[in-house]
């Protein structure tokens, strides 16, 4: 396994396109390959979980053709679509580290006309539920079934689909997303309601490729369609990657770092909001001084874009509850690394959610963190941080989440000892090249 060291440093200065963003190459690939004709995708994230959906929609008889890579390891590809009734071919999947995958896919299997598909992966998707599809999709009318009634592999048979009107138990936009997409095979409209607003990556991109959708205030419907044919696709840089930068520029002293062309979707930056909480001044021009300024918003396609700025910030403890946790439930790792370095406590709360992801990550950000000097402790729906104004470091495991691997490297340079991060491999998951694009921004 692999361990890398990430030690003190100095301010990060300098500009950096973020990766492309992994949410919306995943819904790229799997809308093309619904799609009729060829959708070209240009900037296509170049990473372990993107590539198991090529893999996986070429499973299905999708063709996919790559092309040259751009230079924020973005890919050029192009998936040649079977249809949406076109009959997608049985298949076994291996959706990898690919909860997205997993979860999304299987609203247009269940809808086929006939075929049997299996969705498996590896030992943390083993763990991952998908229930929360399968509920929906059965009401539907779906034939899909998996391991003790709540977990991966996933068997779904093609079968004819009834619309409904669903509330998922859990905000998801993984969840609406599966639903909309059987939707668009249903009888009938399907509603998928949601009291807290999900990232809406799927509902852009399906009303881009034709689809008819109707979005009123907590309720997103979509009607049956015979076919979708979703063109061009420029994905935009990942929040979620762009937020560990953020993170590192407001520990760091003396940093400044840009970060260019990075997706500001509403379902995604509720890390904003929580930094706002926490002291640090923001502001959409930029006047210097400290905190985090999101200048040049444009919206050069179905998602809206940025710069961020991000430099050094005091910080202050703060409270996160329920309503901001889906907009920031990828961000909630820095949340509480921030936290250690804030003035008061932090208490996340109505974040049970964390412990459904690439690792249970209540238990692995509280261990990791107080094994760097953290006072952090664990609650049943969230965490709760003493700020000390610092980290000691230390070892860090990554328990396999590439989010954990970065958190510990951020960790490392804002800490007093450095940080050893063992089992770094995993951020190939979603940012391969992290660790070179990091140290590309230390002077
Ligand atoms: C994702 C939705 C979120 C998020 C995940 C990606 C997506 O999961 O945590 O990393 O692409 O739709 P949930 O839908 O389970 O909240």
């Amino acid at each position: 396994m692999s361990a890398v060291r990430f030690d003190p440093s100095g301010p990060l200065r300098g500009e950096l396109r973020p990766p492309p963003d992994k949410s919306i190459s995943h819904r790229a690939a799997l809308i093309g390959a619904i799609g009729d004709g060829p959708t070209r995708i240009s900037g296509y994230l170049d990473s372990a979980d993107t590539r198991s959906t090529l893999a996986a929609v070429s499973a299905c008889g999708a063709k996919v053709s790559e092309g040259d890579r751009d230079g924020a390891g973005g890919l050029f590809v192009e998936v040649e679509g079977v249809g949406l009734r076109g009959g997608a071919r049985a298949a076994e999947i291996d959706v990898g580290n690919a909860g997205t995958l997993l979860r999304i896919l299987p609203g247009w299997l269940a809808g086929q006309g006939e075929g049997e598909w299996t969705l498996d992966g590896d030992e943390s998707i083993r763990l991952r539920p998908v229930d929360r599809i399968a509920a929906p999709l059965t009401a539907m009318g779906a034939d899909v079934s998996c391991r003790d009634g709540r977990l991966p592999p996933l068997r779904v048979r093609g079968s004819a689909l009834r619309g409904i009107d669903y509330e998922p138990p859990v905000a998801s936009a993984q969840v609406k997303s599966c639903v909309l997409l059987a939707g668009l095979l249903a009888e009938g409209e399907t509603t998928v309601r949601e009291r807290i607003p999900t990232r809406d990556h799927t509902e852009r991109m399906l009303a881009a490729a034709g689809a008819e959708i109707r979005r009123d205030e907590g309720a997103v419907t979509i009607a049956p369609a015979e076919r979708i044919e979703s063109g061009d696709c420029a994905v935009p840089g990942d929040f979620s990657s762009a937020a560990f930068f953020c993170a590192a520029a407001l520990l760091v002293e003396g940093s400044e770092l840009a970060l260019s062309e990075v997706g500001i979707n509403r379902g995604r930056i509720g890390l904003l909001t929580i930094l706002d909480r926490m002291g640090v001044e923001m502001s959409d021009s930029d006047r210097g001084g400290s905190g985090l300024a999101v200048r040049e918003v444009r919206e050069p396609g179905p998602e809206p874009v940025a710069t961020l700025i991000a430099r050094r910030s005091p910080l202050r403890g703060a409270a996160v509850g329920a309503e901001d946790v889906p907009a920031a439930i990828d961000e909630l790792p820095i949340v509480a690394l921030l936290a250690c370095f804030a003035d008061g406590e932090t208490v996340v709360s109505g974040a049970a959610e964390l412990r459904s992801k690439e690792s249970d990550r209540i238990a692995t950000v509280v261990d990791g963190l107080r094994g760097l000097g953290a006072e952090i402790e664990a609650r049943p729906d969230g965490f709760a941080v003493n700020g000390t104004s610092g980290l000691r470091g230390g070892r860090l495991e990554a328990q396999g989440d590439h989010r954990l691997a970065m958190l510990g490297a951020i960790a490392g340079l804002a800490s007093e000892e450095g940080v050893e991060v063992e089992g770094f491999d995993a951020v190939a998951v979603s940012y391969p090249a992290f660790e070179r694009d990091l140290r590309s921004l230390l002077s």
